[in-house]
């Protein structure tokens, strides 16, 4: 596993690794590794001969009074996590290598980066385009996995990838929970122990909508008026948004669709948490 710093060098190792037959695979991250990560490495080994990680916690994705400066950084302990999964290379430059400090040129899918967490974090959706137009100059990969925990954030990358022809194929990796349901996350870390308990409340919301849809209901108020009831019964709970969209314009709908996206964002004591869910085919009566 070659652990690079500097984007000519990555830009030279993905160079002369690329063969006919020979797909580069690509994963992004912040670092803090957990699980959820791994199992995203995990699915780009399955799909590319040639695996390139990255860790940079990228600044221009948080707003002023976000947990940039606290977010968590431990670059020795997510190379051992990555030691055992048979990756080729871990991209971890420092900001000055990425951001230069003339830099200005930004990339963002216009209208989708306000929507959803993009009321809440003005600039947050176009901080992540710019970076990840950046990797993939940097890393050149043929294919790139990123998790339907940030779902916004994977269908913003999918069409900036459309938009703007990049040629890599986005690969969007199921959502891995802990045993209670708690979407795997590196912010889950802040929360304390009465916070932590609480914090299945997104996911207990998110069960609820399901079995209402699995049910035969399909107005989208009503089932969110469900979904709203159970955080009242979770105080230190409080809902940023609950949102029923269509995946492919993610627009509000008022009646539940196959592969429409429920997203629901909610502060569990200070910490965001995110989850969703994919209506899938089968779901609906
Ligand atoms: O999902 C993340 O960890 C980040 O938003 C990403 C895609 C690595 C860009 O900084």
């Amino acid at each position: 596993m070659k652990i690079v710093s500097t984007a000519s060098e990555m830009h030279e190792l993905s160079r002369a690794n690329r063969a006919p037959g020979c797909r580069i695979g690509f994963v992004p991250t912040m670092g803090a590794l957990h699980d959820g990560h791994l199992s995203l490495v995990r699915r780009a080994r399955e799909l590319a001969k040639f695996v390139v990680v990255s860790i940079f916690v990228n600044p221009t994705q948080f707003g002023p009074k976000e947990d940039f400066s606290k977010y968590p950084r431990d670059l020795q302990a997510d190379l051992k996590k990555l030691s055992s999964l048979d990756i080729d290379c871990v991209f971890a430059p420092e900001p000055g290598e990425i951001y230069s400090q003339d830099f200005r040129t930004h990339v963002e899918v216009e209208d989708w980066g306000k929507r959803l967490c993009g009321s809440t974090r003005p600039g947050h959706f176009r901080g992540v385009t710019t970076v990840v137009a950046k990797l993939f100059n940097i890393v050149t990969p043929d294919v790139a996995v990123f998790g339907q925990k940030d779902a916004q954030q994977a269908f913003i990358i999918r069409r900036m990838v459309r938009d703007l022809n990049f040629d890599v194929e986005i690969v969007i990796a199921p959502i891995v929970r802990e045993s209670d349901g708690l979407a795997m996350s590196s912010r889950n870390r802040y929360l304390s122990a009465e916070e932590r308990r609480s914090a299945t409340v997104l996911f207990r919301s998110l069960q609820k909508a399901q079995t209402l849809v699995g049910e035969g209901n399909v107005r989208v108020s009503s089932i969110v008026e469900s979904m709203r009831e159970i955080f009242d019964r979770e105080p230190s709970a409080k809902i940023d948004y609950i949102e029923w969209v269509d995946s492919t314009t993610l627009e509000p709908i008022d009646e539940v669709e196959e592969g429409s996206l429920l997203a629901v964002a909610a502060f569990v004591g200070s910490t965001r948490l995110i989850d969703n869910w994919i209506v899938p085919a089968m779901s609906r009566h």
